[in-house]
């Protein structure tokens, strides 16, 4: 079997539409309004409250199917010197998870009133699971993107028991309760893998930062009531996070909500 696999070629049916990352950024459709007009906090008073959680529903389902190709290309793409074999071991773990939040997620659209390939999939998630250093992948993915999963999950978990849907809440907390291990899994072997290699430790935040800033969205991740999805505090510090890191997420989510023209990621 290949290494390193390109997003390219993953299997998916004919109810699967890709699009290019690039482009789902570049739509005008997915321009929100300018500062003070924002979409706001996922709430079931907003007009579009039920459209905007199932595409949010559906980006989580097509996450999660990456999430479980992406753990399950560290299994394979490395030999045990590049990447231990308990690290191995708790990818596999993880593969096992995702795939059971990808039978959830399913489940949960149709729930919602979504179905597979309403929207489109972009592959970035899985991108960040190609980078060719296990390190980075455990920053940009597990820490990065599962981060974001944290703050996703505990939004629309709150949107459930908002909204009065116990299948809704129930499935989100569930969901969620792993995320945080897996997010603790990327802290503990960033920490064990580089610990006496400061400059690869350095460089795998950056990466780690970069994606990080790349997903609030000129705001649509952040801490104010314009914010869509909500940073996940608690649930952050039980997964390793520390709190001048979620702070460092939160003034750059900040900054980057001030500038005019900002976009959403899905839809
Ligand atoms: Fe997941
Ligand atoms: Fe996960």
């Amino acid at each position: 079997m290949r290494k390193s696999f390109p997003a390219e070629d993953l299997a998916r049916d004919s109810r699967f539409r890709r699009a290019r990352t690039e482009d789902r950024f570049e739509d005008p459709r997915n321009q929100y309004l300018p500062a003070g007009r924002r979409a706001g906090k996922l709430t079931p008073e907003r007009p579009d409250a039920a459209h905007a959680a199932r595409q949010m529903m559906h980006g989580i389902f097509v996450g999660e199917i990456q999430a479980l190709e992406g753990a399950g290309r560290t299994v394979w793409d490395f030999d045990d010197e590049e990447a231990p074999f308990a690290l191995k071991l708790d990818m596999a773990r993880q593969c096992w998870d995702e795939a059971r939040h990808t039978e959830i997620s399913v489940k949960l659209g149709e729930w919602m009133g979504t179905e597979v390939g309403e929207f489109a999939e972009t592959a970035f998630l899985y991108q960040a699971a190609c980078n060719p250093d296990p390190v980075l992948r455990l920053t940009g993915v597990n820490r990065a993107l599962e981060g974001l999963a944290i703050d996703v999950f505990n939004t629309m978990r709150e949107f459930g028991q908002a909204c009065g849907d116990p299948v809704l809440d129930f499935c989100e907390d569930w969901m969620l309760a792993d995320e945080v291990t897996h997010v603790k899994m990327g802290s503990d072997w960033l920490r064990r893998l580089t610990e006496q290699d400061p400059e690869r430790r350095e460089r795998a935040l950056e990466f780690q930062r970069v994606v990080d800033k790349l997903f609030s969205f000129r705001g649509f991740r952040g801490e104010t009531d314009e914010s869509p999805i909500q940073l996940a505090r608690q649930f952050r510090r039980m997964a390793g996070f520390a709190d001048a890191e979620i702070d460092t997420i939160a003034a750059d989510a900040r900054a980057d909500s001030e500038q005019e023209g900002w976009k959403a990621p899905v839809g």
